[in-house]
């Protein structure tokens, strides 16, 4: 059978990084390939290749036999190859139907028609998302769903899916694999790019393994154990993902809300968490987690309530009011809020004034760099040098820059919003093995996550939220998936259990 996608023999470098080497890869119709391997092995790059955005110094790329020659991105879409990136690539100002249709626009067709054809797609994908709204005010969910509804809208044959579940929660996650399915099934040949290795077992039909820019092997789901796919990948077995906590001692009250009502729905949130602990926020995505993240450290105004840090009322008016009370948030929106693109992955490791946070005077420069360097190390960062820009990086290795930047100060309450997206396993790993060792250094945790495996095999507890309210507590004999989506979608009774505080 003619495949209907063959990359042959690529190799392409950057300024003395070989980001591909000879590497092979095909697709049939109708199949889902993943892909898989560490961050910085190359799978993004491979796709910009077929996607037609990224020239290679060597090899092909064939379509149903025939030899592609694609000049940009847009001839690439002409001939039925989508590539939905990894990095959002929509562009902000514009509305969401705009988005959808840039580039693209159906010839003689009105504006009103448009939207409607946009809110249509958005619908099929199971959202509502209004056509008019601005791409910058979306979560950064949204944005993803407006990214596969622009490839839905184009009638592609070939979609790459390059981490499209990292930004979604589970349920958001589930409906777009059955739409993977769906594709699938109408003949669309799909590679899938995820770290999320229960996903591709779930959703494969072949995996392709790479590692340092070449490919390693093409593999079944069904002949090939996970922790064989594992060191495939690592090149090294793997024990224990969340390996065990070390002996922390739970110390003294860290933060204590009462009853911490915002403006944005979240209301009468109460909990309290001590220095050694390990705390999870679950919930679906939009019960509130990230607001609650945001009010503690000031990035967010509170409309009541109370919030007490180490004994003393705290109600930081922004963000560096929290840092210099010795609060520090990793956010989820980090392309907007953690992390310079531009500015050498150095300065942002050991930043003193990322946005919105400037942390003038909380950093010795000296000392800094020798930790940045292990930090960098410990964490398995992929670069060239540390001076370059951090957009030279690949997705998951921006990611650790960010961590490491926060790693690097020294806070009492370090919040972790989503800290292990996009993150390959192997260094999720280390991510867990550093978060434990802050409990062990007596700094009070609170971790949030769509993955709920990961809140439960780092948190010392998780505290479950839904439509902005604190739904309940989880230890671990009740750790289980079923449990906590229960929690988080049953509404709580007027005065009742309000969490401990
Ligand atoms: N524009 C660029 N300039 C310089 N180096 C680059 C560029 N794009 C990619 N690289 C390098 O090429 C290598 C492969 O990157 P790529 O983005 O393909 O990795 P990836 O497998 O997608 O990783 P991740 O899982 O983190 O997304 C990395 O070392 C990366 O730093
Ligand atoms: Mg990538």
């Amino acid at each position: 059978m003619t495949a209907l996608i063959q990359l042959q023999d690529i190799t392409k470098s950057f300024a003395g990084i070989h980001a591909l080497t000879n590497v092979d890869f095909d697709l049939q119709a109708g199949e889902v390939h993943a892909l898989c391997g560490e961050n910085g092995a190359g799978k993004s790059t491979l796709m910009r290749v077929l996607g037609g955005e990224m020239r290679p110094e060597t090899g092909r790329t064939m379509m149903l036999g025939e030899e592609l020659r694609l000049h940009g991105p847009t001839d690439a879409i002409r001939r039925g190859i989508s590539v939905i990136h990894q990095e959002m690539a929509l562009a902000p100002d514009l509305t969401v139907a705009e988005n959808i249709f840039l580039g693209a626009l159906p010839a003689g067709i009105s504006w009103p028609k448009l939207r409607e054809r946009a809110r249509a797609l958005i619908a099929r994908l199971g959202f509502d998302i209004a056509p008019g709204d601005q791409v910058s005010d979306l979560s950064v969910a949204h944005q993803q769903v407006v990214e596969i509804a622009k490839a839905l809208s184009r009638q592609a044959r070939v979609i790459v899916f390059d981490e499209p579940t990292a930004v979604l929660s589970t349920g958001d996650a589930r409906r777009l694999l059955q739409i993977i399915r769906d594709l699938k099934a109408e003949g669309v040949g799909i590679v899938y790019i995820s770290h999320r290795l229960d996903e591709i077992y779930e959703i494969a039909d072949r995996i392709t393994v790479m590692k340092d820019g070449r490919r390693v092997d093409t593999v079944t789901p069904a002949s090939t154990p996970v922790d064989q796919l594992i060191r495939m990948m690592v090149g090294r077995p793997l024990a224990q993902l969340f390996g065990d906590k070390p002996e922390t001692r739970i110390g003294d009250e860290v933060l204590r809300l009462n009853g911490l009502t915002l403006p944005n729905g979240v209301r009468d949130v109460s909990f309290a968490i001590r220095s050694g602990e390990v705390v999870g926020l679950g919930g679906l995505v939009g019960s509130g987690r990230t607001e609650v993240a945001r009010a503690i450290f000031g990035a967010d105004p509170v409309s009541s309530g109370e919030m007490v840090l180490k004994g003393a009322p705290y109600r930081p008016r922004n963000p560096r009011q929290a840092v210099r009370r010795g609060v520090g948030l990793v956010p989820e929106d980090r392309k907007g809020q953690g992390i310079v693109l531009d500015m050498e992955i150095r300065k942002n490791a050991t930043m003193a004034n990322a946005a919105p946070v400037t942390i003038a005077g909380f950093f010795r420069p000296g000392a800094e760099r020798g930790l940045v360097q292990r930090l960098i190390q410990s964490l398995r960062i992929k670069l060239g040098s540390m001076n370059d820009p951090v957009s030279s990086l690949s997705g998951g290795n921006q990611q650790k820059v960010v961590l490491a930047k926060w790693f690097n100060v020294d806070p009492g309450l370090i919040i972790l919003d989503e800290p292990t997206r996009g993150v390959d396993v192997g260094a999720k790993t280390e991510i867990y093995t550093l978060i434990h060792r802050l409990a062990a250094e007596g700094k009070a945790v609170i971790v949030i996550s769509s993955e709920h495996a990961e809140l439960f095999g780092l948190c010392d507890r998780v505290l479950v939220m839904g439509e902005g309210e604190l739904r309940g507590e989880l230890l671990p004999p009740d750790y289980e998936e079923e449990k906590l989506l229960t929690l988080s979608m049953t509404r709580r009774q007027p005065r009742a259990a309000g969490g401990q505080a």
